[in-house]
């Protein structure tokens, strides 16, 4: 396949940036986007220029790192993967690609596609954890039973791997999706009931506190999120949130 890339470039976080176009000429329909980016930079770095910079580690769809926004989408055009998951037979021979860090008030870029994401870091130190007595009478797991449907659903919002696709894609640049999906693995537990109030009061303040904006139900998130997680979660959200301020009064 022969290529046209436009690429963000950003020296630091307080340069203006700029897309560069680049050529390639030899990818192969197999390639995953983040290989076709290796060809990039080899090329780049053979050329003595300075090679992009993109944030990635596992390379299959765990760690959340891979962030970029193809085509004005996070991870790209398909659905259900990450952009380490992408492959350029998703793409035609030929073929403009625009490629951008994740843009959001919460996410400043550090640079070129890096975006520093420790927001969510923070969110999750808030409350995202449960306190577990470690003394010696830990109980057994097996002896609280969890109805399937919950234990189904916590499961599922459990895989959120924190990418912030949600937040580039919607366009208020709302982290509702990531923080219901962190709440809910734990308010759909037994285990998670004892801090559950302080657990949604102090998340949804952090994540105010970062800068990211209000959900206004556009669902761009949901459909971008690699993980599916549902906008159900929001709604458990909202309901924990409004039990929570009640019952601080
Ligand atoms: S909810 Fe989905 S899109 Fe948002 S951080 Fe989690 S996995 Fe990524
Ligand atoms: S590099 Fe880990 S999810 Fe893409």
């Amino acid at each position: 396949m022969k290529l046209t890339l436009k690429v963000w470039r950003q020296k630091s976080a307080n340069d203006k940036g700029r897309l560069e176009t680049y050529q390639l000429d030899n990818v192969s329909e197999h390639m995953s986007f983040l290989e076709m980016m290796d060809v990039l930079n080899e090329q780049l770095i053979a050329e003595g220029q300075e090679p992009v910079a993109f944030d990635h580690d596992c390379r299959e769809g765990i760690c959340g790192m891979c962030s970029m926004y193809i085509n004005g989408e996070p991870h790209g055009p398909d659905r259900g993967v990450t952009t380490c998951q992408l492959h350029m037979r998703k793409f035609n021979d030929g073929d403009t690609i625009y490629v951008e860090p994740f843009r959001a008030k919460g996410f400043p870029i550090i640079k070129d596609l890096v975006v520093d994401r420790s927001a969510f870091d923070r969110i999750q130190h808030a409350g995202g954890f449960i306190s577990v007595n470690t003394s010696g009478n830990t109980q057994d797991a097996n002896a609280i039973p969890v109805p399937k449907d919950d234990a189904d659903k916590a499961f599922d919002a459990a895989t959120c791997i924190g990418c912030g696709a949600c937040v580039a894609a919607c366009k208020n640049a709302s982290a509702m999706l990531f923080v219901s999906a962190k709440v809910s693995q734990f308010a759909l537990l037994p285990q998670g009931k004892v801090e559950a109030k302080q657990r949604v009061l102090n998340m949804v303040e952090q994540m105010d506190k970062e800068g990211f904006g209000n959900c206004t139900n556009t669902g761009a998130c949901e459909v971008e999120c690699p993980k599916g997680i549902s906008l159900e979660n929001i709604a458990r959200m909202n309901r924990e949130y409004l039990k929570a301020s009640l019952s601080a009064e």
